[in-house]
């Protein structure tokens, strides 16, 4: 490796990024041919002088692997150089403030690329580049600097088509295009995916045996991320929700404020960021060990929901039916405990269940917690295949209410899988943390687990 790279910042296999770079640009060809143009996500301000911690806009990552700002790609399907990066050049100044960057000459080396050049260069290069390409892909209506561009681009372009090939006819969105990629993962990426759910699994097991009555929610966040990071994650890939009590019927909680009861539940919603790949756990526990029957009871009734859902996950079922599947059991556990009335027909059709579980089962899982790919497409779930990864999350959140037993009120139970879709069905990613009821106390009784 060249020792002016930036050490341990760019992989040293970069074949998974021409592959993918290559499979765009052959669907590209399909309708015609053109150019692709994408940039990275900007930096954004914090506050008087200090910036957010950096994230690299993922669609650019998997085609890059490139981590730092300020940088478009250019993809051409018409001629070489086929794949150009613009990006920021060395700078020994600013370096020494912001810290290295790979610059200009060392990267198409370093990314597999084939041509790199200045930012400041791409409004006077890209004509030249675009020319003679009959159709442009590139987020589209997306953010201002990206219009902007295009409104330079395409008379620049105009105006050259008077000597030269026609300016391209058509826009498409990039966007949608490696979203459908990024839907089914690669080997390189299942790898990353494997490590960040590990990591993850062990900050959930980390929290199980530090938790005690008395100490706060913040407490089990700090050994949470501790864990991320003592494992090499960026951190976490959203924030992390650590509910006790009542706090946990709060979907999207980030408080993580309280001090942590006997006797209640808390509910804890964290995943890491690994080499920029997500992970997404949920686990939900006793703050001192011991489930109480009504606890057991729910906690029992969403494992049984989750493991219905699991079952459903395998080629040729829909991204809807792990949805379906656990919703039939949560109805049926609720009409058996008296908290809703009528068939369970009746219940599904008229989505009674709502009050007590009302969100979806769950959602792609990539680069993005919530990742790229559409889950419907005209109007019907999308069919699952080997190397697409979901969640399965489903729960239980009860409200104070006049028709359930007083023992329920304020629980909220939730547990959340990652699952990668395989020839025969699904593998769970995120299984070194205990799942089952028994196996989670006997977990918190071992403190030096
Ligand atoms: N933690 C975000 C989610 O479960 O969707
Ligand atoms: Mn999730
Ligand atoms: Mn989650």
């Amino acid at each position: 490796m060249n020792p002016d790279f930036p050490v341990g910042r760019y992989h040293e296999d970069l074949s998974a990024f021409a592959k993918r770079r290559a499979s765009l640009l052959a669907q590209l060809e399909v309708t015609g041919g053109g150019a692709l143009l994408l940039p990275t996500a900007p930096e954004r301000i914090r506050n008087g002088g200090t910036t957010y911690p950096y994230r690299f806009d993922s669609d650019f990552y998997y085609l890059t692997g490139y981590i730092e700002p300020d940088a478009w790609l250019l993809l051409r399907t018409h001629e070489s150089p086929r794949s150009v990066l613009f990006c920021r050049d060395r700078d020994p100044e600013k370096e020494l403030w912001e810290g290295r960057r790979l610059g200009v000459a060392a990267a198409p080396q370093a990314l597999g690329l084939e041509a790199a050049f200045p930012l400041a260069e791409l409004d006077a290069k890209l004509p030249e580049l675009v020319a003679g390409a009959p159709a442009l892909w590139l987020p589209l209506a997306e953010n201002e600097e990206i219009d902007a561009r295009l409104r330079r681009l395409l008379p620049a372009l105009r105006t050259k088509a008077r000597l030269g090939p026609p300016a391209p006819a058509t826009l498409h969105d990039a966007r949608a295009l490696i979203a459908r990629m990024r839907r089914i993962k690669d080997a390189f990426e299942l790898e990353l995916m494997q490590r960040s759910a590990t990591i993850a699994a062990h900050a959930h097991r980390r929290a199980m045996r530090v938790c005690r009555p008395g100490v706060h929610e913040y407490t089990l966040e700090a050994e949470i991320i501790a864990e991320f990071r003592r494992h090499g994650a960026q951190g976490p890939s959203y924030p992390t929700i650590v509910a006790g009590g009542a706090n946990a019927c709060i979907l999207h909680y980030t408080d993580n404020r309280s001090r942590l009861k006997a006797g209640e539940l808390v509910l804890i919603d964290a995943g890491c960021e690994y080499d920029g790949y997500a992970s997404d756990i949920t686990r939900t526990f006793p703050v001192d060990g011991r489930f109480r029957p009504p606890q057991r009871l729910l906690y029992d009734l969403v494992l049984a929901a989750q493991e219905a859902a699991i079952a459903a996950i395998r080629p040729g079922a829909t991204f809807d039916d792990p949805h379906q599947a656990a919703v039939r059991v949560l109805v049926q556990g609720l009409l058996d405990l008296g908290f809703l009335s009528g068939s369970l027909d009746e219940a599904l059709e008229r989505q009674t269940y709502k009050r007590f579980y009302m969100h979806r089962t769950g959602h792609w899982l990539g680069l993005d917690v919530h990742d790229a790919g559409p889950t419907h497409e005209n109007g019907l779930p999308v069919t699952l295949v080997p190397g697409m990864v979901l969640t399965v999350e489903p729960g239980l959140y009860v409200p104070e209410a006049d028709d359930v037993p007083r023992d329920f009120w304020n629980l909220g139970i939730r547990i959340e899988d990652d699952a990668l879709v395989t020839e025969r069905g699904c593998r769970l990613l995120t299984r070194d943390v205990p799942v089952a009821a028994e196996a989670i106390e006997a977990l918190m009784q071992h403190e030096s687990d």
